[in-house]
Parts: C-alpha cells; sequence; structure tokens
C-alpha cells in the first residue's frame, strides 16, 4: 500500500478514457486545436477571469517557465525554504531565468514568515517576484487573508499549485479568491498529483505576461506538437470538477488517517494536517516494520531523522487508512 506520494499513483478512469479517445482523427498541432482551446475556455469559467492556458508535462517545468517570465536574470524571487523551487527542481528557475536567484524565506509549517518575507525583500537588489505554494509542502494552507499579505507587497506573485485543487476544497475558497484577486499573476496549476496521468497547466491571468511565456514554452521544447496528448487529460480533469472531487476524496483520507493517528500512542503528527500530506514522528523501528508489512512512505529529513511522510491521493481507500492505521497501532 502505496502513501509515498500522490504521484506515485496512475489515473482517475474519466483520464484514461479520455487518453484511449486522444488519438482519433486529425487535429491542428501544437495547441491549436479545439481541445486545448476548450481547456482555455474551461480555466477562464474556473478561474472568472480571461486567461492564457499553457499544458506541461511536469509541475518543475511549469514552475521554471512561469518564474523565468516573471523576473529579470538579475532579480531576486522570494520562497519559502521548504519550497519545491528551491530544494528539488535542480534549479530549474534560476536556468530557465538565465540566472535568478531563489531567496529561501523562513516561516513555520512550509509558511513563508511575513516579517521574513519584508527582510528579505528590503535586502535584496532587485525583488522581482514571490512565489507561493498552496497547499504548502508541509500539507498546510494559506487562506485568503495570507495571500491578500502577499498582495500587499505589490510584488508579482506565482502560486505553485502542484496541489492546488487541495488548497481549494479545504479551504473553500473559490479559485479566484485564491489566485488573481490577490494578486496572483501565473499559477502553474497541478494535475498530475490528483488525477491526471501527466499533465498540469501553467494559468497565466495577465495577457502581457503571456506572450513573453508562450515564445519560452516553445523555445525550452514545450510546446508538443500533439497538445492533445495533454489538453484531452486537462479537459477530462475540469469536467463535472473531477479535480475538486478527486482533492475532497483525497483530503477526506487524509483527515481520517490524523484522526487514526492522533489516538495512537508513540506516534506523533508533526504539522497541522490541512490537505492530503501527514508527517508523523515515530520511532524507527515502527517505520521498519511498516515498510516489512508492506506499507510504503518516505522518510522526510526537512523535520529530523525520525520524520516520515504519508500522503494520500484521489484514489487511496478508506480499508487502505484504516489497515494502516491498524498496522502503526
Ligand atoms: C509543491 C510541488 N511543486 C512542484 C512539484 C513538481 O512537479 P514535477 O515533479 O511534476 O516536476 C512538486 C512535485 O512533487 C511539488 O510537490
Amino acid at each position: 500500500m502505496d502513501f509515498r506520494s500522490d504521484n506515485t499513483h496512475g489515473c482517475s478512469p474519466e483520464i484514461a478514457d479520455a487518453l484511449a479517445r486522444a488519438g482519433e482523427g486529425t487535429r491542428s498541432s501544437y495547441g491549436r486545436d479545439e481541445i486545448t482551446a476548450r481547456v482555455r475556455a474551461q480555466c477562464a469559467e474556473i478561474f472568472e477571469h480571461e486567461v492564457e492556458v499553457f499544458p506541461v508535462i511536469s509541475g518543475t517545468a511549469g514552475n521554471a517557465l512561469s518564474l523565468a517570465t516573471m523576473t529579470p536574470p538579475w532579480g531576486s524571487i522570494f520562497c519559502h525554504e521548504d519550497a519545491h523551487i528551491h530544494r528539488e527542481e535542480m534549479n530549474a528557475t534560476e536556468f530557465f531565468s538565465g540566472g535568478a536567484k531563489v531567496v529561501p524565506v523562513r516561516g513555520a509549517n512550509g509558511k513563508i514568515d511575513f516579517e521574513e518575507l519584508r527582510r528579505e525583500i528590503r535586502l535584496a537588489p532587485v525583488p522581482s517576484c514571490i512565489s507561493v505554494t498552496n497547499a504548502t509542502e508541509a500539507g498546510t494552507l494559506y487562506s485568503i487573508d495570507e495571500m491578500q499579505a502577499f498582495a500587499a507587497t505589490k510584488l508579482p506573485l506565482h502560486v505553485d499549485g502542484a496541489r492546488f485543487a487541495n488548497a481549494v476544497v479545504a479551504t473553500d475558497a473559490s479559485p479566484a479568491d485564491l489566485t488573481w484577486r490577490r494578486g496572483c499573476d501565473i499559477l502553474t496549476f497541478g494535475g498530475t498529483k490528483n488525477g491526471t496521468l501527466g499533465a498540469d497547466a501553467i494559468v497565466v491571468f495577465r495577457a502581457e505576461l503571456a506572450k513573453e511565456l508562450a515564445v519560452r514554452y516553445h523555445r525550452s521544447g514545450h510546446r508538443a506538437s500533439k497538445m492533445r496528448l495533454l489538453s484531452v487529460q486537462l479537459e477530462a480533469y475540469f469536467t463535472d470538477e473531477l479535480w475538486l472531487r478527486n482533492a475532497r476524496h483525497a483530503n477526506a483520507m487524509a483527515a481520517r488517517l490524523r484522526d487514526g493517528i492522533a489516538r495512537v500512542d508513540g506516534v506523533e503528527l508533526i504539522q497541522p494536517v490541512d490537505a492530503n500530506v501527514l508527517f508523523v514522528r515515530m520511532a524507527k523501528n515502527v517505520a521498519k516494520a511498516l515498510e516489512e508489512k508492506g506499507y510504503r512512505f518516505f522518510d522526510w529529513a526537512v523535520f529530523g531523522e525520525d520524520a516520515w511522510r504519508f500522503v494520500t491521493a484521489f484514489d487511496t481507500t478508506e480499508g487502505e487508512v484504516d489497515a494502516l492505521l491498524a498496522a502503526i497501532a
């Protein structure tokens, strides 16, 4: 039973069906097809705003291309010290931006501390933009009010929404309120962790940024000629609110696991569990025994030696959660 990540899971049946049909007929290439146009219209409706949409195969590409568009090479991009762009993406943002600096900012529970942010902005030679992950890498959330505080800095804002759906359902805020109404210029809208087989979308809320991004997208090899491969997935993902239904389920499974873990002695939750990611402190021999029973999860050095991460997904079952809880107990 796999609790390693939400991207170890496959895809929703609706996405598999869409993929099975993706090869039918001829279609305009490079994103000029009707499916990609429909995805743009779906996103405009979801966000209540005109948008440009660039389908991508990875969140890393989405983040790096977005941020490169929002900064000059000599600029500073502020993010949390545990942000994926800082810790995991092989300096893709620095590379695609031609050398802009990613400045890590401290803060509890995976969230940027506003005092620290203000200090880093003051000290940077050329502050260019902020990147906020919502839901965060620590499985916590930024509320609408916290997003407003980022808007107050007046710096352009990027949201890494690898788990944006989980944030929307957990905060019960509208997608617009978590993005452009709070100053977000570009969102990397995740799908891969929440039911697509491998498709995320860059959603651009400011038309002038979309122009430059379009060139970077093509130049970096991300403008797929058979864009339908990605667009069919995104269309199915947004149809009948599959993206929200999947995230609601993943979050509910995490809450079930959280409540169960809270009842077990000797095992401790390290962070608040707001979305679908849990961090647990437990003895190494317990973790080893779980692994021997076939449970899979990651150790998480960010929180120390005896910290482990469990992630629930769109297709995690109650039975799997309950079996894990019984095994831990
Ligand atoms: C918060 C966050 N952002 C971005 C990504 C990048 O996604 P990918 O692995 O598709 O490049 C991940 C993946 O784990 C993530 O957790």
